[in-house]
């Protein structure tokens, strides 16, 4: 992982145009975000990118393969646009892989403590509080209005849903998923891969790989790992 200590809301101008992977609802709402926190967006890579040539007013440049590219990656930032926790991963993983600079991405209404630690990728949309010691692992999103506790360790890809509230010391494994408004108390573990529905209270660990609802939130059934790679980039070679 690498750690970005952010000390303060950074004033600095990046000097590389930024370019956006996914087109669709997040990658719009991250565009916004990106612009307002003083990035340069020029276009997205979408994987089904044949004759499309802009959404939204978004160029699309082209499709996965453009992430292979050596000289495109060195002269762009990259942010990933896409919601699911397992598909941001695997297009973190080969961002980080090609050696591309994936900044963390913070509205300047947010919060972030001197002592907390931001990886690579993540996006802090908007009234955001990440508090003393709290750590936010590449490519975690939080959604508006999420808050992280301190000392708390949100994992890989996690996606936390606007309003969500995670309390002090919790651990979220990777690739895990806050539903809209739920509620995480202290100490508690997440499992990897796990989903919370929206408006949950979490009170007791949840285990790896399950959906988990309701005050106390139960798990209600398994949330399968998709091991064939559908959700990750499209390369042709
Ligand atoms: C938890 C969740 C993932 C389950 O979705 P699903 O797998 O499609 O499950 P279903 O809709 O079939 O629901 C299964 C059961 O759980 C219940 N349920 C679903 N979500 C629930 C929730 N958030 N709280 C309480 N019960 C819930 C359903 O009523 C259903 O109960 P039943 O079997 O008695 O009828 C989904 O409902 C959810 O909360 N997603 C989070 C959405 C969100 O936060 N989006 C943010 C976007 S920015």
């Amino acid at each position: 992982m690498i750690v970005v200590q952010v000390t303060r809301m950074s004033s600095q101008r990046p000097i590389k145009p930024m370019v956006i992977i996914g087109s669709g609802g997040h990658a719009f709402c991250l565009r916004e975000i990106a612009a307002l926190a003083g990035f340069n967006v020029i276009g997205a890579i979408d994987r089904t990118a044949t004759d499309i040539q802009q959404v939204n007013g978004l160029p699309i440049l082209g499709g996965d393969d453009l992430l292979l590219d050596s000289s495109f990656i060195q002269d762009h930032q990259f942010a990933v646009g896409i919601g699911n926790p397992v598909a941001r991963n695997r297009y973190g993983d080969l961002l980080l892989r090609q050696g591309a600079d994936c900044p963390p991405i913070i509205n300047p209404s947010s919060y972030v403590s001197a002592d907390a630690s931001l990886g690579a990728g993540v996006l802090l949309m908007g009234m955001n509080a990440v508090n003393h010691g709290a750590r936010l692992d590449d490519f975690v999103a939080l959604d508006w209005q999420v808050t992280v506790g301190h000392g708390s360790h949100l994992g890989r890809a996690v996606f936390a849903g606007p309003g969500s509230r995670v309390a002090g010391d919790v651990e979220c494994g990777k690739e895990s998923y806050l539903g809209l408004g739920c509620q995480v108390i202290e100490k508690v573990s997440i499992g990897e891969h796990s989903v919370i529905g929206a408006g949950a209270t979490v009170t007791r660990n949840i285990p790896a790989n399950v959906v988990a609802v309701g005050s106390p939130a139960k798990v209600i059934k398994e949330n399968p790992l998709n091991t064939d790679h559908s959700l990750g980039p499209k390369l042709s070679g």
